[in-house]
């Protein structure tokens, strides 16, 4: 959607995946807070947000929301000034149906109402669910009356389409929203995660700056093992995703908040060389994802879904590479640059994933480093 946001993917949290229907005031300016400390926000985490949950269970005598006063006895509006006061915004959900999944009332009929209150406290975010009564509307129409409602606003609000990939989103979403689920929701185990992922390749075509495939919020540090975290992370790095956390941040251990901070892995997120990221090969176990980086280089991620640890092999072709007798492979996890022939590889534990930046071969190095080997040849 060209409203000037996420022209590269939005990083934040949001509540549900640790917290369900348990969101209130404290945890939301808790957490603001622990965006800054933990250096999330330094990273590029902005915005924090609230999910289902957080309205009363009617509409008022005016016929707008409310938030439930127990979870926000200060109300939205102060809480957003919070949130902004931290150098952070702030989003807030709803469904584009009569009720949300959790059964509270939902924007379907009133979306202008709804997008003139968020407006007035100042949200900067909206996901948009796809649960109620859709009095027989298709996703189209419904997505397109908020989109529209946000932009009468004046105010600038993310649109976050949640959908669940239905209804030919990836043909109207990029026109109509910032970003859309590509799937039904993650949860936090691998099965869960590999799942998702074997569900988008064929997305690709759709993304582009303001519209992204969201593959959903993340498991990192949220069941998963810190092997697993880091695959999660680098793979949907590498697919644009938007970079959503949706563990406990409060309680993080120091190895996840050092994955959600890895910048050289976000830097892939954040780089627009055209296209997402998609597989290039896989032979059951061991899967090979390419993402062409701006610069010429090639982002790529060598995943293990075995139960044991195996080497995962690429060769410099298959990436797109020009021809070389050596070329500079970046490491984003172990932060070291080597080099290697034609034929990249790794050993891979379990789960795991190798996240790389490899060029050469007529491609200019990434970010200048300082013992980048150029092929010979090259440029
Ligand atoms: C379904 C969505 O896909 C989830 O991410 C979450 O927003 C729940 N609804 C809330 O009820």
């Amino acid at each position: 959607l060209d409203n000037g946001l996420a022209r590269t993917p939005q990083l934040g949290w949001n509540d549900w995946n640790s917290f369900g229907c348990n969101v209130n005031d404290a945890l939301i300016r808790q957490t603001a807070d622990v965006m800054v400390s933990s250096g999330m926000a330094a990273a590029g985490y902005q915005y924090v947000n609230i999910d289902d949950c957080w309205s009363t269970r009617s509409r008022n005598g005016n016929g707008d929301l409310v938030p439930d006063p127990q979870k926000f006895p200060n109300g939205i509006a102060a809480l957003a000034d919070y949130v902004h006061g931290k150098g952070l915004k702030l989003g807030i959900y709803s469904s584009a149906g009569l009720t949300t999944c959790a059964d509270y009332p939902a924007s379907l009929n009133n979306e202008q109402r709804d997008a003139n209150l968020w407006a007035s406290w100042g949200i900067d975010y909206l996901k948009y669910d796809n649960c109620g009564d859709t009095q027989g509307r298709t996703g189209q129409q419904r997505y397109t009356a908020m989109r529209d409602a946000l932009a009468r606003t004046g105010r600038p609000i993310l649109f976050a389409i949640c959908n669940w990939g239905n209804d030919g989103v990836g043909t109207w979403g990029p026109a109509t929203g910032n970003s859309w689920r590509t799937t039904g929701d993650i949860a936090g185990n691998w099965g869960s995660v590999m799942g998702i992922l074997d569900a988008q390749p064929g997305w690709a075509a759709s993304a582009r700056p303001g519209a992204w495939n969201d593959p959903d919020m993340l498991e990192v540090g949220n069941g998963l093992t810190d092997t697993e975290s880091r695959a999660h992370f680098s793979l949907w790095s590498l697919l644009n995703a938007p970079l959503i956390a949706g563990n406990d941040l409060r309680s993080m251990s120091a190895t996840t908040r050092s994955i959600l901070t890895n910048t050289e892995v976000i830097a892939v997120n954040q780089d627009w060389g055209g296209r997402q990221g998609n597989k290039i090969s896989d032979n059951g176990d061991q899967e090979v994802w390419l993402k062409p980086m701006a610069n010429g280089s090639a982002a790529v991620v060598l995943l293990n879904r075995g139960g044991g640890t195996a080497t995962v092999s690429t060769t410099a072709s298959a990436l797109g590479l020009g021809s070389a007798s050596s070329y500079s492979v970046r490491d984003l996890w172990a932060h070291t640059t080597g080099s290697s022939g034609p034929t990249i590889s790794a050993s891979v534990p379990s789960h795991g994933a190798a996240m790389y930046i490899v060029s050469g071969g007529g491609t200019p190095p990434p970010g200048g480093g300082t013992s980048v080997l150029r092929g010979v040849g090259s440029n």
